[in-house]
Order: structure tokens, then C-alpha cells, then sequence
């Protein structure tokens, strides 16, 4: 069998202590997703009294919503363990069965991109998500058996960011299903807020709204400017955010007012100056802007697709007439009649 050390190495980028010390603990310190909360809290509580483990979770959304908070405040309100991998990580059965098998009673189970499991070890998920079964091989050639092992109960919970990348029999044995939205500038602001407190940074109401507004519904990108803020208002401004300050300073981080940072307006110069407005197919964007395309797939796109700043079409990405507009560019009769 696998080693369990080494299968446990993330495959994600490794988690600073700024994003740690940050992350909420409890359903209570978690800002809005407020249908999401309602519904946990209701199936959290039903579990509880039956003293039954949780039914499986699957949490999808664009990075940075919340998805692995999540998954560890679910644990924390059942006082389960917590036990993490990622799909990637997984690469035979028995790494699977080692995870498996080392569950105690009542686990939270934890597999981030879920969507990168290779294909063949989802059958081995299926038995163990629906009856705590895990059949395994024994030995080789003629004399290999399959044994069926006993799993404990224990609470699945995957997390992805591409959901659609989901098969449908994996989909659906996870009884509990949510889908984590953008967050309002309000509740960015309450995020900004809460995580100041934390860090002891003087900022005001003013300061937190222009950090919030800049944050692109994301609240792993709110904390992240706050951090870049702070450093310039220890320098520049005597340690306090103003609105004024967290304004001059993601100026000067080429964040701009729609919360565009320098990659996005690369994007949409690229599909507007290269090729006219589009449409361009993901790979020569990616190219073009020298990114990965996961990346901008799953980290730029989801932000300009909901700004209404480009459009997904069969043929490709296409800037619409707001693009042009926001890069200061005269729309081309083409982009004006996609309207
Ligand atoms: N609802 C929330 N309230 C307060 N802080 C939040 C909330 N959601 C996320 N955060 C903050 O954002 C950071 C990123 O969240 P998290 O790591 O849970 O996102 P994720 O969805 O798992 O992202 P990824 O897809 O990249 O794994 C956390 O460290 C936490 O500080
Ligand atoms: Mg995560």
C-alpha cells in the first residue's frame, strides 16, 4: 500500500499563514453564501442528532469563494477530523485505499479538485460512497482474489471549481450539493472588515469599500489587496486605510476600478487588438497573454464572463462592446451587433 505521507504532499499551492490565520472557523464567522449556511446548518444539525455521519458534499465554485473553509468548518461543527487529499493526488487505487481504510469513525474526508480524480479510480469511490464498501484485489494472475473491506462512516467532501467536469454517476452520490456565488461588495466589505481586525489594521469604513469594490466578488482576492493596502499605508500613510489611501494604492497595483488587474486587460487587449474583437480559441488567448489555460480559464475568465466584458461562443472568446469601452477602444461594427 501507498505511503499515506506522501500521498497527504498537496498538490494545490501550499497555504501561507497570512491565508490560514484568516480563514473563518465556524458557520457564524463566515460572510453571506446566506442559502448555503441555512441549508449546512440544517443538515448539520440532523446529522448531529442522529448521530449519523453527514451525507457526502460536493462544494463548487470559482477559486478563493470559500470551498475549503467550508469543508473545514462542516468538520469543526460535526468535531470530526479532518482528513485532506486532492484529486491529482490520487493516482491508484491504493492511495484511495489508504485514505480510506486510516478513516476514523465520522470523518470528514476531504478531496479537493475533485474534477482531476483520474477517471478509473472514481469506480472505487462509488461502493465506498454508497455502502462503506471497498473492494480490493488481493495477490495477482490466478490466485487474485477481491476482498470487500468495511469502511467506517464517514462525510465525503469534494470541492471543485469546474463542476461540469464532473461524471454524472460521481455527481450524484453526493447527497448534499451546493454552488458557491460571487460575493456582494457588502459582503466583501464585511470580509475586509473581519480580516483587518485580525491582522490589527486601522482601516475605515471608506478604506474597506474601496478594497471591497476592487475585489472581484472574491474574498481570497479581498484579503489579498487588503494585505498589498496595508503595506502601503505603513509606508505611505501612517499605517491607516482611507479610502483615498486604498485607492492610490491599487493604482499603483494596476488594480483598477473594476477590479481588472493587469492579466485581465491583457486578456481583452489581446482578443480586441489581436484578432478584432474575436473570436479567439482559449489556447492562442493563452498564448497571447503568456498564462496557462486552466488558469485563465478558471481564475480570469469566470470574473470577465460575469462583468459581461467577453462571451463564450462556440468558436471562441469574444470582447463585447463593454470591452472596448473599458480599455478606452472604439467597438468595431461587429462587436456592436452582437447587441
Ligand atoms: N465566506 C467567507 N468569509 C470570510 N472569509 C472567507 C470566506 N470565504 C473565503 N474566505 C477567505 O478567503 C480565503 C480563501 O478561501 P478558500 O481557500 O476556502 O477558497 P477555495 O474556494 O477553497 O479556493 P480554491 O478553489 O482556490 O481552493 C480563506 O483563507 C478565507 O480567509
Ligand atoms: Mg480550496
Amino acid at each position: 500500500m501507498a505511503d499515506p505521507e506522501r500521498i497527504q504532499t498537496p498538490t494545490t499551492l501550499p497555504e501561507d499563514d497570512f491565508e490560514r490565520s484568516l480563514r473563518p472557523q465556524g458557520l457564524d464567522d463566515f460572510v453571506g453564501q446566506d442559502a448555503v449556511k441555512a441549508q449546512l446548518a440544517v443538515s448539520l444539525e440532523a446529522a448531529v442528532a442522529r448521530e449519523e455521519a453527514l451525507d457526502h458534499v460536493l462544494l463548487a465554485g470559482p477559486p478563493g469563494l470559500g470551498k475549503t473553509s467550508l469543508a473545514q468548518i462542516i468538520a469543526a461543527e460535526l468535531g470530526a477530523p479532518f482528513i485532506q487529499t486532492a484529486g491529482p493526488a490520487l493516482e491508484r487505487k491504493g492511495d484511495v485505499a489508504a485514505f480510506l481504510t486510516a478513516l476514523e469513525p465520522g470523518s470528514v474526508f476531504f478531496v479537493d479538485e475533485i474534477h482531476r480524480l483520474p477517471r478509473a479510480l472514481e469506480e472505487t469511490f462509488y461502493p465506498a460512497m454508497e455502502d462503506r464498501r471497498l473492494p480490493i484485489t488481493v495477490g495477482q494472475g490466478a490466485g487474485a482474489r477481491v476482498v470487500t473491506l468495511d469502511l467506517p462512516p464517514f462525510t465525503l467532501i469534494g470541492a471543485t471549481t469546474r463542476a461540469g467536469l464532473l461524471t454524472t454517476p460521481l455527481r450524484d452520490r453526493f447527497g448534499i450539493q451546493h454552488r458557491l456565488d460571487p460575493y456582494s461588495e457588502l459582503e466583501l466589505g464585511q470580509i475586509v472588515r473581519r480580516s483587518a481586525r485580525i491582522l490589527g489594521v486601522d482601516i475605515d469604513d471608506g478604506g474597506a469599500h474601496a478594497i471591497s469594490a476592487r475585489s472581484r466578488g472574491t474574498p481570497r482576492v479581498a484579503n489579498r489587496l487588503l494585505k498589498r493596502v496595508r503595506d502601503f499605508a505603513e509606508v505611505r500613510a501612517a499605517g491607516h486605510i482611507s479610502s483615498d489611501v486604498a485607492d492610490a494604492a491599487l493604482d499603483l497595483l494596476e488594480v483598477d476600478h473594476q477590479g481588472l488587474d493587469r492579466l485581465d486587460r491583457a486578456i481583452l487587449l489581446v482578443i480586441c487588438e489581436k484578432f478584432g474583437g474575436g473570436p479567439v480559441g482559449l489556447s492562442t488567448l493563452a498564448i497571447g497573454v503568456g498564462e496557462e489555460q486552466d488558469t485563465i480559464e478558471d481564475v480570469y475568465e469566470p470574473y470577465l464572463l460575469q462583468m459581461g466584458l467577453i462571451q463564450r461562443t462556440p468558436r471562441g472568446r469574444v470582447a463585447t462592446v463593454r470591452a472596448w469601452e473599458h480599455l478606452g477602444l472604439a467597438p468595431p461594427p461587429s462587436a456592436l451587433g452582437l447587441f
